[in-house]
């Protein structure tokens, strides 16, 4: 199981880097816009922030597959082959396109994924990854984990090696159902990354035994 943070600021991927507990990026173009860098520099200082370790996800924005395509290499100029990642949402033309990126060696997930139907059809493309929107999901069609539950559920009896990157992650308690629901990465922001880190309780611990304890 990997974690990854799902972040256009540098700072956040240093210090989960840092954290020692993600091993890659992922970002979409609602999240670039946030940022003032263009994407091109946002995206080689996301990688740089991973010490080049891990793949950074991009999601191209382009109306045509040709001026996608462009897109796409060249940020894979910039991050580097084997470290970018690229996230297409699931639709026919993205498909025709993952196909493409996939006999050119590129790594893909299909991303905004809200059905088993396009679980079983990024399957049999042969994509790495789908990344399902948890959150989004259950506020809009009624239970995030239990879609996860059976998007694995197809992956599995496909016999398919294609894993489950599940994003839109809003709490604690949604990154553990969605990972009991068998997921077999999470997205996550940094804000949820950081409230996992820590709790008032072990802080507590923390004051206790600072009290209780002797210099000997
Ligand atoms: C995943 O890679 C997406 O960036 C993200 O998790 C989308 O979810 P949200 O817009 O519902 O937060």
């Amino acid at each position: 199981m990997a974690l990854y943070v799902d972040s256009p600021w540098i700072e956040e991927v240093e210090q989960a880097v840092e954290w020692g507990v993600v091993e890659g990026v992922t970002t979409n173009p609602a999240l670039l816009a946030k940022v003032e860098t263009p994407n091109n520099k946002t995206l080689s200082g996301l990688s740089r922030a991973l010490q080049h370790k891990g793949l950074v996800f991009y999601q191209p924005t382009a109306e045509t597959n040709e001026a996608r395509l462009q897109q796409i290499h060249a940020m894979n100029r910039e991050v580097g082959m084997g470290l970018l990642g690229v996230k297409l949402p699931c639709n026919p033309a993205h498909l025709k396109l993952a196909k493409s990126l996939l006999e050119s060696n590129y790594v893909v997930g299909m991303t905004a994924v809200f059905s088993p139907g396009q679980v079983a059809l990024a399957c049999a493309v042969g994509a790495q990854y789908v990344l399902p929107y948890v959150n989004r999901s259950t506020r809009l069609l009624g239970d995030g984990p239990e879609l996860i539950r059976q998007m694995r559920t197809v992956i599995d009896s496909m016999g398919s090696q294609t894993q489950i990157i599940a994003a839109s992650i809003k709490s604690p308690e949604e990154a553990y159902d969605t990972l009991a629901a068998g997921a077999h990465h999470l997205t996550l922001p940094f804000n949820v990354l950081k409230e996992m880190a820590q709790h008032p309780l072990t802080e507590q611990a923390i004051e206790d035994f600072a009290k209780a304890a002797k210099d000997k």
